[in-house]
């Protein structure tokens, strides 16, 4: 992260380091708990078809634009020293500021207010992931379920149901997990939480794919896997096609510039494509696994795909499906620990880009801008999370204020932000910029350039464009 140490500390020294502080940023509640979600409200297999096309020729080429932008500012491809210089940039606007590109901080300063905005609603999906892990240290997420159970609806589901619709339980969680973040992210953040995921992020994939094998011997899992794995064609439209372009650069952490940023910390001889490329492909394994563990278990549950709501689906399959394995307790513990650890080491990714951008432009000490951009958020935050019991009838635009924030910032603002992205990488920026970070000064991937350039340059703005306002008029 663009701390003040980080340059000096050579944060990404190794190769290791550099894709496990990227992928820490990208594999997070986007993968685990937002593509379940969407997955179900969007038909299944349909939605994972048009999400995995999107990756492949939308994600890893704005992936590698947004690096490339903050590679060509940052301190790659010139001296180690001028690194000190850099580390005070905001992240939206680092390379952008540094060509100096005029107008097209603009898009810089849109992103921010974009990873401002996620990060009211995150906070508290967070904070949800604070109160399960709470709820099963204490083992009251077992024990303490509700009978008074109707219908289609599970324990579990009713559970989730009281608890984010009630007055206090998930404000004092996300202010919990407010303060997390505040306290990362005063005390700088690679010696922690960069360390702490080193070790916890390998730790979630294991777990991942434990709970993989698992819910692949329940008996939904052939129905489960059929929503999930077989296309319904018919379900594709163009407002799902946004949504999978949304969750694309939602799960990527792309069109906020948080990617720029850290790319402005590689060093020259990082290959930019194959970087992307691994990140992409271990966040979309993230989000592979997770709906092969979700649906199995919503089939076998009895739980109902259509009347679920998508933004609780992850909390109540999960405990269904660690009610059943042995170990419960345990199992829970450290999976709600682990996913914790992926919320945080994302919330401070997102938070960073609005610290930076304070430390700058306003001239603040880090302490300082941390409060300044983190305090408002036990406001905003909370009126999000209100936004499920007292203030579900506040509606902007016809959606609830959280469903308003986490659509319009995806669908809209993220896309529009990396298609600024995309052509000013390909189209304005000083000329031969692309070419000499995706070939390292043309002694690396020499034929994949003509490719990635034209696609950067052709279809990924028109693709960006049409799905957009395709979007809109339907
Ligand atoms: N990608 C993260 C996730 O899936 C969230 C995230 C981190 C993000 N940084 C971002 C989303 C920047 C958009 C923009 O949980």
């Amino acid at each position: 992260m663009a701390n003040d140490s980080n340059a000096a500390n050579g944060l990404f020294k190794t190769k290791i380091g550099l894709i496990a502080a990227t992928l820490g940023s990208a594999v997070g509640l986007g993968s685990i708990w937002r593509f379940p979600a969407e997955a179900q409200e969007n038909g299944g297999g349909a939605f994972f078809i048009v999400y995995i096309f999107c990756i492949l020729l939308l994600g890893i080429p704005v992936m590698v634009a947004e690096m490339a932008i903050g590679r060509s500012g940052g301190f790659g491809l010139r001296k180690k020293a001028d690194a000190g210089r850099l580390t005070a940039t905001p992240p939206g606007a680092v390379a952008i500021d540094e060509a100096k590109a005029g107008k097209w901080r603009y898009a810089a300063w849109l992103g921010v207010l974009a990873s401002y905005m996620i990060l009211c609603f995150y906070m508290v999906v967070a904070g949800w992931t604070f109160e399960y892990l709470w709820d099963s240290i204490t083992n009251a997420l077992y024990s303490d379920i509700p009978h008074s159970l109707t219908g289609m609806e599970s324990a579990f589901q009713l559970r989730m149901e009281r608890y984010i619709a009630s007055d206090w339980n998930p404000l004092i969680s996300t202010w919990i997990v407010i303060a997390m973040n505040i306290g990362i992210l005063m005390l700088g953040v690679q010696k922690g939480i960069e360390r702490a995921s080193n070790i916890m992020m390998p730790l979630l994939f294991v777990l991942l794919l434990v709970f993989s094998c698992y819910a692949l011997t329940l008996p939904g899992a052939k129905e489960g896997l059929d929503f999930f794995f077989r296309p319904d064609f018919s379900k594709i439209t163009w407002p799902m096609v946004g949504n999978a372009l949304g969750q694309t650069f939602f799960s990527l952490s792309l069109g906020t510039g948080i990617l720029a940023t850290y790319a402005a910390y590689y060093p020259s001889d990082t290959r930019l494509p194959q970087t992307s490329v691994t990140v992409s492909s271990l966040t979309t394994l993230v989000a592979v696994m997770m709906g092969i563990i979700i649906f199995p278990a919503v089939f076998t549950f009895g739980l109902d795909v259509n009347s679920l709501r998508g933004t609780t689906l992850v909390f109540v399959t999960l405990p269904e499906v660690f009610a059943e394995m042995p170990g419960t307790q345990w199992i829970s513990i450290l999976f709600f620990t682990l996913l914790l650890v992926a919320a945080l080491t994302s919330t401070i990714s997102i938070a960073e880009v609005s610290v930076a951008f304070i430390q700058k432009n306003f001239r603040k000490k880090r302490l300082a801008a941390t409060f300044i951009a983190l305090t408002p958020l036990t406001i905003l935050s909370s009126l999000c999370a209100l936004s499920f019991g007292r203030l579900s009838d506040v509606k902007i635009f016809g959606y609830t204020i959280f469903n308003f924030l986490d659509t319009f910032t995806t669908n809209y603002m993220l896309p529009i932000t990396a298609l600024a992205a995309v052509v000013y990488i390909g189209w304005f920026a000083p000329h031969d910029t692309l070419r000499r970070q995706i070939t390292n000064d043309g002694t690396v991937n020499r034929r994949l350039w003509r490719l990635l350039s034209f696609i950067i340059r052709y279809p990924a703005p028109l693709l960006i464009i049409v799905i957009l306002i395709s979007g809109l008029l339907k």
